[in-house]
């Protein structure tokens, strides 16, 4: 390979040249720059690269002094790091536990204009006059494109680099992704913070929040790439907001490190950013049911009374909360008697009735030397400590408190054995609180508390946004040794990527506006393609009072939230699915009814998330990214692929616009079909709210139930909805509670449905080592353009059928069938 020589001169024009582009630029990146005012800036560039070196993947890039690696991971995704100084920190990552190299080919390419690492999909190119960096498809389409090259600052306080990347943005670009931003979907013109904040009763907005997702997706001409940032320091996103022709992302510390990840749809981006970070692992099958929480149920006759009300009014619920008064004086792991004389007692009592218990759980220990839970970590040193080796006091709900260092693995360990009390008394979830952390009137820990972190040691500055990740991440591993092969239930307010594997997120303390409800819809599509799909929101808003018909509106997306939970802070009114009386009541339980009978295809689609890595809700974007306006839809979304729905979010709502993406669609309440891509009208009555089915799906159903494994399922339905294309659907069924998915012991069906004027035929194969113990499927077909008069099932005349007065045809048959065929 022939090296480029340096030429100083070049070099330095070169430099003076982006100085000047920077200084523009130079308000822009110090506004949040606590540097700022100590020293003079000095901002460097990458220089001109001159020498290239191969180390298997792994490509080497200098200027003579800061090197530039990049490493081929597959065939999609290229990781990019800088070293001003030419060294590179040690590899760790909390985001990306393993760095599989997936790739099958890539080459080293270099002529007089540049250098290319080619891989069977994307170039990365490094321009020979600049060090800009660029990325393009297999057909030399560029997708990305540096504007000045990598720079950075020294950092005099801490040591290090504020690190920034600046790329060109196209003027129909659009940018999806981040977490759970509280504002329009698209992120076009946006500038956006990364640095976990407890933000009660956040507003349309507000920034930052709960989660740091370092993640975005940029679709520009009808091609998708990503870009993580995998820097867990204070990191910023500025899409278009100062120079609408620039995006950039820096950080206060750490390396500038990305991956950039291509298309060209949406959902192939997703899916490499669930390689890369992993997915939620199969939750256990009640915990897609209904979750009533509030602050607080207490004392136990309360909670009864709560329980009871689901029983008596007929409104199945699965999962039953206990916020912090269950402690005694707010100290984890501890009861308190007058509220809970006998909690082992009631917790068994309230299974015995369906329900399962969470209970809450706060970072904050209480500093008393009475107090086992600090006893312990004071004499093992296993809570954090300043700078100068004095301990981390902050105040939160106990009064004075020390925090576990939960980026200590052996802090992990310990914490996640203190769940061993709690889980023998029959506690089922574990919900991880002010874990961002928080702490009163500082709003969170100082700069300097030093963090074991893992080995790679590092500030608060480093810590401070995987803190909550590696507290959940501590419970959920300890919950999953101590309930052995039964799966745990964890829910967390902060977070960072990867947070998934370990958890459940929901969007915080939210209030109880129409507004908000909107919020809601956006954070939760948002939350999905940032790989965050098992979350929900706190229904009902959980500041402020709603009225009726607001939390009948609430209920009814919540439906479709991934995680259905209503909570409530202390000081509102009574607020369980009757509170509001009728119709609300009934509205209520027949959408939460709707929850349970879909529950199969829930876990279904929660099984295409965990093992393929599809996000569970699908924003209108993601279907058709080709249409600029689409750019801009987020009412609408997708629930796994097959079933779409439109939350309505304005008071006394009668009609609304729905875009139904290209493809047919059926109505879910009056069977009318529909042709996509389109915007159609639909009637919203209180009673219902927008639900369109595809086509061609297969959508199974259980027996509504008042909880999760009621009664043994002694039949599934199968919803068949006619289609003249050929549409695949899928049915994923095992155990529900263990992990015996893990060694392959489920069943995974797939149906394939297809008709025309005269006929209709279903088939269906299956893979998988489990055998469910129902018989049969009871069908029901909607949609038939023809009157049915012959049902031939695997050779055999199904003779026994009826055709409704809607038209819709229902028989029953054997769940092993191969294929069925309706004709005319
Ligand atoms: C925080 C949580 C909220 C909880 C409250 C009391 O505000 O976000 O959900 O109810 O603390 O624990």
């Amino acid at each position: 390979m022939e090296s480029n020589i340096p030429n100083e001169e070049l070099k330095t024009s070169k430099l003076v040249e982006a100085e000047n582009i920077l200084e523009e630029e130079e308000e822009f990146h110090h506004l949040n720059n606590p540097a700022d005012g100590i020293k003079p800036i000095i901002k460097k560039y990458l220089g001109i690269p001159n020498h290239a070196d191969q180390l298997g993947n792994k490509f080497y890039f200098t200027d003579g002094d800061a090197k530039v690696e990049v490493v081929v991971v597959t065939d999609e995704i290229i990781r990019v790091r800088l070293a001003p100084h030419s060294v590179f920190l040690e590899e760790f990552s909390y985001a990306v536990p393993k760095l599989e190299h997936k790739a099958a080919s890539f080459t080293l390419y270099e002529d007089q204009n540049e250098f290319r690492v080619a891989t069977k999909a994307i170039n990365c190119h490094i321009r020979k006059t600049d060090f800009f960096i660029s990325f393009s498809d297999s057909s030399s389409h560029v997708t990305s494109m540096d504007a000045v090259p990598m720079h950075w600052e020294e950092n005099v306080q801490f040591g290090g680099y504020y690190v920034f990347c600046t790329k060109t943005c196209a003027s129909g670009e659009s940018f999806f992704g981040l977490g759970d931003k509280p504002t329009e979907f698209n992120l076009r013109g946006k500038r956006l913070k990364n640095w976990n904040t407890d933000a009660y009763s956040f507003q349309w907005n507000q920034d930052p929040l709960y989660r740091s997702i370092p993640f975005y997706i940029s679709v520009n001409e009808g091609i998708a790439h990503g870009i993580f940032f995998d820097n867990t320091f204070k990191a910023q996103f500025d899409f278009g907001a100062e120079d609408p022709t620039k995006v950039s992302f820096w950080a206060d510390g750490g390396e500038l490190q990305y991956y950039y990840i291509h298309g060209p749809h949406m959902m192939d981006v997703v899916k490499s950013y669930h390689i890369l970070t992993g997915t939620h692992p199969m939750p256990p099958l009640w915990a897609l049911g209904y979750h009533q929480c509030r602050w607080s149920y207490y004392p136990e006759t309360k909670v009864r009374k709560i329980t009871n009300g689901f029983r008596e009014n007929k409104i199945p619920c699965d999962g039953i909360y206990l916020d912090i008064d269950y402690m005694d004086g707010y100290r984890c792991f501890t009861w308190n008697r007058k509220y809970f004389p006998d909690p082992k007692k009631m917790i068994s009592e309230l299974a015995a009735d369906g329900f399962k218990t969470v209970v809450i759980i706060d970072p904050g220990i209480r500093v008393d030397d009475n107090y086992e839970v600090f006893k312990e970590g004071k004499e093992k040193r296993y809570f954090c400590r300043r700078s100068d080796d004095y301990f981390m006091e902050g105040h939160v709900w106990p009064g004075r408190c020390q925090f576990p260092d939960f980026t200590n693995p052996e802090v992990r360990e310990w914490w996640g054995g203190l769940f061993d009390e709690l889980v023998q008394m029959g506690v089922a979830g574990v919900w991880n609180d002010m874990n961002e952390p928080a702490v009163f009137g500082a709003g969170t820990f100082p700069d300097d508390v030093r963090h074991q972190y893992d080995g790679y040691r590092g500030s608060h500055r480093k810590a401070h946004n995987v803190y909550g990740m590696q507290m959940v991440r501590s419970t959920y591993e300890g919950l999953r040794k101590i309930m052995k092969n039964k799966r745990p239930f964890t829910i967390t307010r902060a977070g960072y990527s990867g947070v998934q594997r370990f958890s459940s997120v929901w969007t915080g303390d939210n209030v109880a506006s129409w507004e908000h409800l909107k919020l809601g819809n956006i954070q939760c599509q948002r939350l999905s393609i940032s790989g965050i799909s098992f979350c929900g929101t706190d229904i009902g808003g959980f500041s402020g009072e709603p009225d009726g018909e607001l939390f009948t509106r609430w209920i009814q997306m919540g439906t479709f939230s991934p995680f259905m939970r209503a909570h409530s802070a202390g000081d509102t009114k009574e607020r369980e699915p009757w509170s509001f009386g009728e119709p609300f009541t009934a509205i209520n339980r027949k959408f939460i009814e709707l929850r349970y009978r879909l529950i199969p295809y829930l876990y279904s689609t929660f099984w295409e998330h965990h093992r393929y890595g599809f996000p569970i809700l699908r924003p209108i974007v993601m279907h058709e990214q080709d249409v600029v306006l689409n750019h801009f839809r987020q009412d609408e979304f997708t629930y796994g692929d097959k079933i779409l729905v439109c939350p309505v979010m304005e008071p006394g709502q009668t009609k609304r616009n729905v875009y139904l993406p290209k493809g047919k669609w059926f109505n879910y309440w009056t069977l009318e079909v529909l042709d996509g891509g389109q915007e159609v009208t639909v009637d919203t009555p209180l009673e219902t709210m927008p639900i369109f089915v595809k086509a061609g799906s297969v959508i199974p159903e259980y027996p509504v139930m008042q909880y999760v494994g009621q009664h043994e399922i002694e039949e599934v339905k199968l919803n068949i909805y006619f289609t003249d294309y050929e549409v695949n659907s899928f049915l994923f069924e095992d155990y529900g509670e263990t992990f015996a998915y893990e060694q392959d012991i489920y069943l995974e069906k797939k149906f394939v449905v297809n008709g025309g004027s005269r006929t209709m035929t279903i088939s269906q194969s299956m893979e998988g080592l489990y055998t469910p113990r129902y018989e049969g499927y009871h069908v029901n077909v909607i949609g038939l353009p023809f009157k049915p008069s012959k049902i031939i099932a695997d050779g055999k005349t199904v003779s026994d059928f009826t055709i409704n007065t809607d038209g819709t045809l229902e028989f029953k048959f054997s769940k092993n069938f191969k294929q069925i065929e309706i004709s005319k």
